[in-house]
């Protein structure tokens, strides 16, 4: 048994309670919501979190793989109390942005200069708004399933269900009702993986095309890794009509030192990324060469894209990621990342073994979990059926009672502080978790 110590989960289910009365649902985070309720944490140390009854849980959410480093990490503690003790926020610059800003473009190749958010939303979001701005047209075109964040057009057609989906051209769907028919008007959806159903697709709106939106292995379409053809192509086809490429590494980033398309080899033309390299406080960043990013100087004349925020560059956010990058060398990536791949081939032995439907996609350090068979290619057929949706459902929540943190759509992110014992305790319980899923 993981657990220390095993008490039941009364109080998590009382806090929710509680919480049903003041949040909607007793809810926060649409993408973190679980029935009939979640776990209500405590601390966090190293690969393991502690819930409100005494829990001690292995985590691989790992809050939707931000954290590289696990829970407080005894140095980024330190550096977040000093720079608390100093101050959380000013509208004045600190000397730490700087420092992460250097550190980020000594990194990534194509990084001249850096922004700061608040978040990868925002970050998407001034991405966005600069490749308007450089281009002077209006429409974006993202890949159908895949997730950018919460700004209006990037969430057409994620999450879209299948009474929905059209023909195998995609159709434009809101995520939300009341979604304004312009911004259905203003965005492109393309499928992901298929050059020549793209070309056609995005050949008929090139005219007004600001940007084509890319995430090279999308974790809500699946944890599929684009094909370096499909990538080849959406950089020739995005260059050759003057079309800004994106490419969106708020949660790739994670997998790889210099991130994530220098290591599937294309350089796009700005990249949204967040998420590890604020060490765990709220980040998000735009990075790219400085013709682009020259869109939000405002030294010389009043910039093409005005973008603010009030927590932006905040020191806590600095500092923390300061730190966490730091820890985070070619060598520990590469340890990582081989952790990663231990993991994979754990799991998909499992499934091998227990002769379970099922099988493992991801690569670094990152792994998703899907119950069903035959080749993931695109967000179709990685589309849960409503029993697999169930069995994973039931499957995640086996692994939480049983000492094991992993998101509702079964996907992991390990971290620096987990070892391989880690790793075969979890493939232990999912082991367990399989069996109890056989049919009654
Ligand atoms: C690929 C991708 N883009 C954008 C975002 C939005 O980032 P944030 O939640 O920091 O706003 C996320 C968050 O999960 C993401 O995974």
């Amino acid at each position: 048994m993981l657990n220390t110590t095993h008490h039941g989960t009364m109080r998590s289910r009382e806090a929710h309670e509680r919480a049903r009365s003041v949040l909607p649902g007793g809810n926060t985070r649409t993408s973190v919501y679980e029935a009939p309720f979640p776990i209500y944490l405590a601390r966090g140390s190293g690969a393991y979190v502690y819930d409100i009854d005494g829990n001690r849980l292995l985590d691989l959410q790992n809050n939707f793989t931000a954290l590289i480093h696990g829970h407080a990490h005894p140095e980024i503690a330190t550096a977040l109390a000093q720079q608390a003790s100093l101050g959380v926020s000013f509208s004045s610059p600190t000397l730490a942005e700087i420092e992460l800003a250097e550190l980020l473009c000594a990194r990534v190749p194509y990084f001249e200069q850096v922004r700061f958010t608040n978040t990868g939303s925002e970050a998407v979001m001034g991405a966005i708004k600069a490749a308007r701005a450089l281009t002077r047209r209006h429409k974006i075109a993202k890949c159908e399933g895949a997730y950018h964040g919460s700004y209006d057009p990037v969430e057409i057609s994620f999450d879209s269900p299948p009474e929905a989906w059209g023909s195998n051209r995609p159709a434009n769907v809101a995520l939300h009702s009341g979604t304004p028919r312009s911004v259905l008007d203003e965005v492109v959806v393309i499928p992901f993986n298929d050059v020549e159903l793209s070309r056609e697709i995005l050949d008929e709106e090139v005219g007004s095309l600001a940007a084509v939106i890319v995430d090279p292995m999308p974790a809500r379409l699946g944890l599929i890794e684009a094909t370096k053809e499909y990538l080849t192509f959406l950089r020739e086809y995005t260059r050759r009509n003057s079309v800004i490429l994106i490419s969106d590494e708020v949660l790739t980033f994670r997998l790889d030192y210099p991130g994530a398309s220098t290591r599937f080899g294309y350089e796009p033309d700005i990249c949204a990324f967040g998420k590890i390299i604020g060490g765990g406080m709220p980040i998000g960043a735009i990075g790219g060469r400085k013709a682009v990013m020259s869109v939000f100087d405002p030294s010389e004349r009043k910039p093409d894209v005005y973008f603010g925020g009030t927590f932006a560059a905040n020191p806590m956010s600095m500092v923390g990621g300061c730190v966490a990058m730091n820890w985070m060398t070619p060598e520990a990536f590469t340890r990582l990342n081989a952790l990663g791949d231990y993991a994979r081939k754990a799991i998909a032995a499992l499934f091998e073994r227990e002769g379970t439907t099922g099988q493992v996609t991801g690569a670094g350090s990152l792994f998703r979990i899907h119950l069903k068979q035959g080749e993931l290619g695109n967000y179709r057929d990685s589309y849960p059926t409503p029993q697999e949706r169930q069995a994973l459902r039931a499957l995640v929540g086996h692994a939480r009672e049983n000492g094991v943190l992993l998101s509702p759509t079964g996907l992991g992110a390990l971290s620096t502080p987990m070892s391989e014992q880690d790793v075969d305790v979890m493939v232990g319980v999912l082991g367990e978790a399989l069996n109890a899923l056989e049919p009654a």
